[in-house]
């Protein structure tokens, strides 16, 4: 048969359907919605490429922080039952989960309801199947029940990199940056609490005062309560103004940023009930840990700091933990410069005794 005679003729042919490509608006687009090409990492991994030899964070990513000190610090061995309690894009997940195999398993927590199931489907479709890892939305503060529920009694290796994911950080629609416009919301779990509009609406002057300082040590706390407390601020933009006019003529440029940073990371802490969940983890970790297992907490600020060191220091007075960190951990200059996200971190380890 002539194969040629059964090709329709080619006035016959439909006209291809052309596509319009999506314009491409730079080479590091400024805005969120135009950073498709980053957020298809498989689909265009010179743009990725691109985006992380100049420092960024590619959108809808987030880059693990200190991999080698913390699988230093934790030391997952084949067969080991680990925790992610934090687990984020899953970065640091997939470089411990190869180190528990064969045998072993790796429990994922986070609270984000939106992230956590892409966090699954990346980590399935890396080969992770259900038999090495299982993912929960929890807050850590739950990590006894999670452990009861999974029938585990107790774990070889914890790991909490606290905050927020570059995914959070860059989304405007989460309101948690304030260099993106966006609602004011903070929420990590958008399912539940109220968003740090809604705090402000309804919080004193002395109370946000109070969260100001404790939770971000701001020195211009009561000056700017008073101007905030009760007001309406429906945008991340709104709040950022109000700061900038209270501070205004006050204190340099350089101080009212931050200010505005501070402000930010405060209602944050606020909104997630960031340091309860954190000292109830703390208080459970010594009876989560089987003996000899290692804990690493990473943290990027002194209020989270503070507690850890603090937990540790006294875990380690009343023999629950074996070894401790004597100082902090922090990035190698090398690792700042190349991910400059990574510049606050701080990271702090213990093992618990064999015998208490
Ligand atoms: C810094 S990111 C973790 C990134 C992760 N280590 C990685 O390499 O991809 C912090 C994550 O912890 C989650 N998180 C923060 N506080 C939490 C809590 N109390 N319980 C569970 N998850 C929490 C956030 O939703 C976020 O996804």
């Amino acid at each position: 048969m002539n194969i040629m005679s059964d090709s329709p003729a080619p006035e016959q042919v439909p006209a291809p359907q052309h596509k319009r490509r999506v314009r491409y608006s730079g080479k590091n687009p400024r805005r969120f919605e135009d950073k498709y090409k980053e957020r298809n990492p498989e689909l265009y991994p010179e743009a990725v490429a691109k985006v992380l030899a100049s420092g960024k964070t590619p959108a809808g990513t987030h880059r693990p922080i200190m991999v080698a000190e913390i699988l230093e610090a934790l030391n997952p061995r084949p067969g080991e039952v680990a925790v992610d309690a934090t687990l984020g894009y899953g970065g640091h997940a997939r470089e411990v989960l190869p180190k528990l195999q064969p045998g072993g398993r790796l429990i994922g927590l986070d609270v984000d309801p939106i992230e956590l199931p892409k966090t699954e489907a990346r980590l399935r479709s890396l080969g992770f199947g259900p038999e090495t890892f299982v993912a929960h939305r929890s807050n850590f503060a739950g990590l006894p029940k999670i452990l009861a529920a999974e029938q585990f009694p107790g774990v070889d290796v914890i790991l909490a990199d606290l905050g927020v994911s570059s995914m959070q950080l860059d989304d405007p629609g989460r309101g948690f940056s304030v260099k993106l416009v966006g609602p004011l919301d903070m929420r990590m779990n958008p399912q539940r609490g109220q968003p740090a509009s809604a705090l402000l609406q309804r919080i004193s002057a002395e109370d946000l005062a109070a969260i100001l300082e404790e939770n971000a040590d701001e020195p211009q706390a009561a000056a700017l309560a008073g101007v905030l407390a009760g007001q309406t601020f429906p945008t991340t933009a709104a709040l950022a103004k109000a700061i900038r006019g209270a501070l205004l003529r006050k204190v340099t440029d350089d101080e009212i940023d931050n200010s505005i940073r501070r402000v930010f990371q405060a209602l944050r802490i606020a909104v997630n009930d960031e340091f309860s969940a954190l000292d109830s983890f703390l208080r459970n970790l010594p009876g989560c840990l089987n003996p000899g297992g290692r804990v690493a907490i990473l943290a990027f600020h002194s209020g989270e700091d503070r507690r850890v060191k603090k937990a540790f220091e006294a875990g380690l007075r009343a023999g629950l933990y074996a070894d401790i960190a004597t100082e902090v951990i922090r990035p190698t200059p090398a690792e700042r410069r190349d991910n400059p996200r990574s510049s606050s971190a701080k990271l702090r380890w213990a093992r618990k005794a064999i015998r208490i």
